[in-house]
Formats: structure tokens, C-alpha cells, sequence
């Protein structure tokens, strides 16, 4: 809220940067913590193994979070002396492909951890000398808040490995679910043809959310809620996984070469009970909530199978931030900081909340659970916005930009706070099933 809009006195600058470093420590804090408290029941020959091609040993996580921190909130900024400016290469992720780095003269968990502790003291008394302009790195904290953002993403990449993670026994205790407050009916929301602004110019935003720009939609129809795990089933128990017809030519080679029947994780009992084997234990399944652990082909197909299709990017910002007076919301439910009564985000429950559990998250429409629980397949490639500037480093997004990329928005369960909100934008391969990603169906109004 600005300073206008809540009538007090304009504060002093020295005031506000005070403030933002105090905003930017317990960024920093909350984004360590999480770490550290994730790894820290694992032995280390847990924390030095590879789990999965498609998942990085977690010791290289964490030194490649410590070093991006030495990158950017140190030599970037011109701090010196560096702790280890020789580690760059090891953990330079374009340099080595996620399956190749067990392979790499990695540092060992206790020096992974010093690594980490030593760079985060000096970034602290570094920040401590800064202020937050006169340039594009400084400006807004926007550095710092990159920084917050990325071991955030690393902890939700550190969650992805743990749930797959076979032979080790389950340390993460999963608390119950929230149950809805009121029934749930798996309705649409019409959204009237509109003209958005889509994108952010917040201090923090990414290069990829940038820069704000209109769009002008046709209605459309938006379901209400995720796909459920029920939803899912019927789909499965129709031979979806069996119609070559309801699949994209790409996606129908996935599921021969893959054999695919059902979305990842998912496994009966002895005694044919579906349930889902994630962080080393098998659990019933949640039936009334969102589908995960599909990938985008399944999305595609399921839609196919609904008579829909998924919304574009466009369409499902719009279903999430747009207002019926042309307005624009940094989050569903308006600008107030993501609490547990509006969505299920920050890793906690260890899984998708019955959908309709958080009504307080509702979108100006009427849509809910755009935010937590599941990442969204959309329909949209990855591309940039018009009048898109790589910024601060091509890597981030540009290097992305094509048609290998499916865009995915809103966030999963895993998904910490300050890494998402209405405008932000994930990528991944139309074939990935690791990574906590369900799906909505649109289709035209009308
Ligand atoms: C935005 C989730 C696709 O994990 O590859 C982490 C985030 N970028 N380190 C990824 C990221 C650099 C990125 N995603
Ligand atoms: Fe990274």
C-alpha cells in the first residue's frame, strides 16, 4: 500500500532501505532454513547420489545455490575478497547436464554446507553497505530478491528429488489436509471477451514477466478447479491411455515408448487400492485433489477427452489476475502477501489440498486454486513478451525462448511464496512428470 493510499507520513529514505534490507534478510533467512531443514535428516551418502537422470545429486543443489550467491550478491556487485570463485565452472548449470553431474569432483556435504554459510555471512555484511538504486541490479533489491527467488526454486527442485527418492526412509511427516468448507461443484467460469495487461513491473519480477503489455482475449470457458485425481481416474478408466485419437502425435510416441498408463507415482496395493509411493511411502490417493506427476501430453489428452483444451498463458492470467473492470491483480485474491488461507504454497503439506480448501483464493472470476497445489500445463510455447530484454543474465529465460518449452503457471504446493505470483512463468519439456504439475481445460464461449 503506498504511502498516499494509507495516509501516513512519507517516510525518510534511509527508512525505506532499512526496511527493504529487513524485507531482503528474512527473504534470504527463510530461503536458507528451508534448505538446510530439507537436507539436514539425510546421510550423506543420500546427499552425494544420483536418484534420477533427471534430478541433480542434492549436494550439487546446494553448492550450486552458494554459488549463484556468490555470482550475484558478491562479484556482481563488486564485493570482494570472494570465497571460491573456482567452484563457477562446477556448477554452472548449462555446463553440465543434470545426469552428468555425479560425475563431477562435487564438494562434499560438510563442504557444500561451510561453502554456503561463508558466502551467505559475507552477501549479509555486504548487503549491509548497499542501497537499493542507481542500478539495474540494485534497483528495488531487484538482485537480492533474484537470489531469494532462486534457492526457492532450488527447494522446490530439492522436494522433487526427495519424492522420488527410492531405499531411503521417509523423514518428511506430512501433516493433514484441510478439508473444503463448503461442497465443490467441478463448474466453469465464463471470462467475457477482455482486453488484459498481462506481465509485471514489480521490483522483483523476472526478465521473462516483462515488460507489461495488453491482450485482447475471446471469451472463454475456464474449469473452476484443477483436474482432481477423480476427474483423472475416469479418464484412465475410459482408455484414455489406449486412444491414439485423443493424443498429440509427440504425446502417442511418449505413452508407446513409455508405456505410459497413469500419471507418475501412481501405484495399487495388493489389494488394487490406488494410492501414490512418494518420499519413500505409499499413501492412498486424495481423490478430490488436483492430478500431479503428469506431464504435458497427458494434459493435452485429457482435455481432448473433456471436448476442451488448455488455456493459453494469456487466458489463464487472465482467469487468475484479470478484474471485469479491466483491472489487474498481483494476485488472485488482490495484493495482500499469499497467507494458508489463500492457497496451498511454502511445501508444508507435501501435496495437493483437496481443491475448494481455500476459498479466500479465489480470482475477481471466481477461479480457484490458481495459485499452490499444482503448477498448470498451459497451451502456450515459451516465448517472450513484445518488447522482452534479457536482463540480468541470457540464461535465466531467453536461452529457453522456442517451441521445446510448454509454459506452466501458478505455483505447486512445493512452491515458496516469494517464487511465484499472477505473472510468473515456468518452463519445462511437454514430456516432464517429476516436477509437481497438474492441469485446468479451457475452451472457447460460446
Ligand atoms: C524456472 C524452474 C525452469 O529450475 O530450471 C533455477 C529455475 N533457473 N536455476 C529451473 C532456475 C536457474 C528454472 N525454472
Ligand atoms: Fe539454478
Amino acid at each position: 500500500m503506498s504511502a498516499a493510499r494509507s495516509g501516513g507520513a512519507r517516510r525518510r529514505p534511509e527508512e525505506d532501505a532499512g526496511a527493504r534490507r529487513a524485507a531482503i534478510v528474512a527473504q534470504l533467512s527463510a530461503a536458507r532454513a528451508r534448505t538446510l531443514s530439507l537436507l539436514a535428516p539425510l546421510p550423506d551418502e543420500a546427499l552425494v547420489a544420483q536418484h534420477s537422470p533427471l534430478m541433480s545429486p542434492l549436494v550439487w543443489d546446494l553448492a550450486h545455490v552458494a554459488n549463484y550467491e556468490e555470482q550475484w550478491l558478491l562479484r556482481a556487485l563488486g564485493a570482494t575478497p570472494l570465497v571460491d570463485a573456482t567452484l563457477d565452472a562446477l556448477y554452472d548449470a548449462f555446463r553440465h547436464p543434470r545426469a552428468s553431474r555425479i560425475h563431477l569432483p562435487m564438494l562434499s556435504p560438510a563442504q557444500a554446507r561451510r561453502y554456503a554459510k561463508d558466502v551467505r555471512e559475507r552477501a549479509l555484511a555486504y548487503l549491509e553497505t548497499q542501497r537499493f538504486g542507481g542500478d539495474v541490479l540494485r534497483e528495488g533489491g531487484f538482485v537480492w530478491g533474484m537470489v531469494a527467488q532462486h534457492e526457492q526454486q532450488h527447494v522446490e527442485t530439492l522436494l522433487a528429488t526427495l519424492a522420488l527418492m527410492r531405499g531411503w526412509d521417509a523423514h518428511l511427516a506430512a501433516p493433514a489436509l484441510p478439508e473444503p468448507p463448503v461442497a465443490v461443484v467441478l463448474d466453469e467460469v465464463e471470462v467475457p471477451a477482455l482486453t488484459v495487461t498481462l506481465g509485471s513491473d514489480a521490483a522483483w519480477a523476472y526478465d521473462n514477466e516483462r515488460p507489461l503489455h495488453t491482450v485482447s482475449l475471446r471469451p472463454f470457458c475456464i474449469d473452476r478447479y484443477p483436474v482432481t485425481c477423480a476427474q483423472y481416474l475416469a479418464f484412465m478408466e475410459d482408455g484414455g491411455y489406449a486412444r491414439e485419437a485423443l493424443w498429440h502425435r509427440d504425446g502417442w510416441a511418449e505413452v508407446e515408448r513409455e508405456r505410459l498408463e497413469h500419471p507418475l507415482f501412481w501405484e495399487r496395493d495388493a489389494r488394487g487400492v490406488w494410492g501414490v509411493r512418494l518420499f519413500g511411502r505409499w499413501t492412498p490417493m486424495v481423490w478430490d485433489a488436483a492430478v500431479q506427476h503428469v506431464c504435458w501430453y497427458e494434459a493435452d489428452a485429457y482435455a481432448r477427452w473433456a471436448g476442451k483444451r488448455l488455456p493459453t498463458e494469456a487466458e489463464w492470467e487472465a482467469a487468475a489476475c484479470a478484474t471485469p473492470d479491466g483491472g489487474r491483480r498481483t494476485y488472485p485474491w488482490g495484493e495482500e502477501a499469499a497467507t494458508r488461507a489463500h492457497a496451498n504454497l511454502g511445501g508444508d503439506l507435501l501435496r495437493p489440498a483437496p481443491v475448494g480448501s481455500y476459498r479466500a483464493g479465489a480470482s475477481a472470476f471466481g477461479v480457484m486454486g490458481m495459485l499452490g497445489d499444482v503448477w498448470e500445463w498451459t497451451s502456450s510455447d515459451f516465448f517472450p513478451y513484445p518488447g522482452f530484454t534479457a536482463f540480468p543474465y541470457r540464461e535465466y529465460s531467453e536461452v529457453f525462448f522456442g517451441t521445446s518449452y510448454k509454459v506452466l503457471r501458478g505455483g505447486a504446493w512445493a512452491t515458496h511464496p516469494v517464487a511465484i505470483r499472477g505473472s510468473f512463468r515456468n518452463w519445462d519439456f511437454p514430456v516432464r512428470r517429476q516436477i509437481f504439475a497438474g492441469f485446468r481445460c479451457a475452451r472457447d464461449a460460446g
